[in-house]
């Protein structure tokens, strides 16, 4: 089974950001990066819009014609953009307005409620939903309780532990997969993983159905290329 390889743009808006005018151009990254074989783009708009801003979010409707995925904390601002996108997908994640970058997936057992709001609100509007959660049983769980479709598993841990032992840092998400599989949720990953521990990754974990990736992703093609790091991904992913 093919993984899709959701590219995510963020970065590229903070570089644009640094100078105030519109190099690069994010849209036209976004047309690139899909016809370099990328199935998806996501991007994280944040209320500081200090990298991807709202604007952006809607532009790239146009130009997105793979999956669209739009992830981020569901404040007033983010969902009414959501609705008004109705992009492919949107994966609910908890982060702090201030926060550098994603750092902890939902306690769905006590957000329930909310999440449960949110989850049928989107999918009345048509589009998927994804929940952020750490490689913990009982959250798994949690999720599935809301009615969502996918969880995105926080990969971090895996990442930060993968050089020095893959058998241990990959053991939960191994666990949460299957779960999931068991109870009918489907299985989004993301975050810090790269060329350098993707296929470890894609080869454990079953049922694996999208990845989405920025940071090293953008950091590789630095040196190898965009179109080359694509390439190298998909080929892993596949
Ligand atoms: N998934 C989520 C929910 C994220 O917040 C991020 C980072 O914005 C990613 C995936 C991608 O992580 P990375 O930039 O480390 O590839």
């Amino acid at each position: 089974m093919m993984t899709k390889l959701s590219v995510n743009i963020n970065k590229i808006a903070t570089l644009r950001n640094a100078r105030g005018g519109n190099v690069p151009n994010l849209l036209q990254f976004a047309i690139d990066s899909q016809k370099f074989g990328a199935q998806g783009i996501t991007a994280h708009p944040r209320p500081d819009q200090r990298h991807i801003r709202y604007q952006d979010a809607i532009d790239l409707k146009s130009v997105v014609h793979t999956e669209y995925n739009i992830e981020g904390n569901p404040m007033d601002e983010f969902v009414r953009l959501v609705n008004d996108i109705k992009p492919t997908q949107v994966t609910l994640v908890p982060d702090a307005p201030d926060a550098l970058t994603s750092n902890a997936g939902w306690d769905t057992i006590k957000h329930c409620v909310f999440l449960t709001e949110m989850v049928t609100e989107f999918k009345s509007n048509g589009i998927r939903t994804s929940i952020f959660v750490d490689p913990v049983e009982s959250q798994i769980e949690g999720a599935k309780t809301t009615g969502v479709d996918r969880i995105e598993l926080y990969t971090e841990s895996f990442a930060q532990q993968f050089p020095h032992s893959p058998k241990t840092a990959i053991a939960p998400f191994v666990a949460c997969a299957k779960l999931a599989n068991n109870i009918g949720l489907g299985i989004n990953a993301g975050h810090d993983l790269s060329l350098k521990n993707i296929a470890f990754f894609k080869s454990q974990i079953p049922g694996l159905l999208e990845v989405s990736i920025g940071h090293a992703l953008i950091a590789e093609s630095i040196y190898s290329g965009i179109e080359n790091v694509i390439a190298s991904y998909l080929d892993k992913l596949r």
